[in-house]
């Protein structure tokens, strides 16, 4: 053959993001070491597989052939890995999982847990909002998803593993912060900072207010945990998050959960994967960690 499967790899990869720098940072690679890979590939068929129309990178009729190929062959070879590895035990094997921003308060830990247990196998966590994480499960891209309710819609086999209450957060000093039993009405006349479209917080916050009848008064959209807490500090609004975000802050710090009508907004978190999809045994003993691990009960907060 004259051409390798390292190349494959790296072609299947730039055919997927339309993009050399994003295949490159996928493949922690330089993003010039992929177009010159790309060139030697395109050299080796004789023909072009990929062309720029304007700024957008688009594939040829050869680049479609060559990219089913590629996938078909990865994907077996993957398999191969897969058997090898279930043959092997736990010594060694790949586990990659996706989560939801929100889940990073929880998971990452887990992850770590689990690898110092099992030191031969190589761990991926990739991190991203819901709607990109539904994408992802709907092209079975990772062995297992981590999110914030299970997929509609989706024929998935979905675990709840823990909660995941959402409630109001304000800065120390504003004039909600220990008041009792707010109205919902109440906070949904102040400015709101809400997550990106996407989100699983966002979606269950709009929902919960529209079935009562109100429209929230966006002041900003943020893709960021982190930076709507750092907005609340900042005093330009309030939000609804997951109380997970307050893990380090704690809950007495210089933003503060609202005792709101209605909130905790109860939500679990599922591990999910589509049905019918054979779990390595990599991924099993994963499941098993995230059922058996002492799972983040909130105070206080009972699973309905
Ligand atoms: P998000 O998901 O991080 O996309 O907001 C969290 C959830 O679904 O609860």
């Amino acid at each position: 053959m004259r051409y390798s499967l390292r190349q494959l790899q790296i072609f299947e990869a730039v055919a997927r993001h339309l993009s050399y720098t994003r295949a490159a940072e996928e493949l922690h690679l330089t993003q010039p070491a992929v177009f010159a890979q790309i060139k030697q590939l395109e050299e080796v068929i004789g023909l072009p597989l990929l062309e720029r129309i304007g700024k957008q990178l688009h594939l040829t009729a050869v680049g479609r052939e060559v990219l089913a190929t590629s996938r078909e062959t990865l994907e077996a070879l993957e398999r191969l890995e897969m058997r090898l590895a279930d043959m092997q035990g736990l010594k060694r094997g790949r586990l990659r999982v996706a989560i939801v921003t929100t889940a990073k308060y929880l998971i990452p830990r887990l992850l770590g847990e689990f690898c110092v247990k099992y030191p031969g196998i190589e761990a991926s966590l990739i991190v991203t909002n819901r709607e990109k994480l539904l994408a992802r499960i709907a092209a079975n891209e990772d062995d297992l998803a981590i999110l914030g309710a299970p997929p509609e819609g989706m024929e998935v086999v979905a675990t709840p593993i823990a909660d995941n209450p959402l409630v109001v957060l304000a800065r120390h000093d504003h004039p909600l912060v220990g008041k009792k039993k707010i109205p919902p009405a109440r906070v949904a006349a102040e400015p709101f900072i809400l997550r990106e479209k996407g989100s699983g917080t966002r979606l269950a916050t709009e929902r919960y207010f529209a079935d009562l009848g109100f429209t929230l008064k966006v002041r900003m959209e943020l893709g960021s945990n982190e930076a709507i807490k750092q907005v609340i500090a900042g005093g330009l609004g309030i939000s609804v998050l997951s109380r997970h975000t307050l893990t380090l802050e704690g809950e007495r710090g210089l933003i503060q959960p609202l005792d709101v009508q209605g909130f905790p907004l109860r939500r679990m978190w599922y591990v999910a994967y589509p049905k019918g999809k054979h779990l390595s045994a990599v991924a099993e003993a994963f499941l098993d960690h995230l059922l058996k691990a002492e799972l983040f009960k909130c105070p206080g907060e009972a699973t309905p």
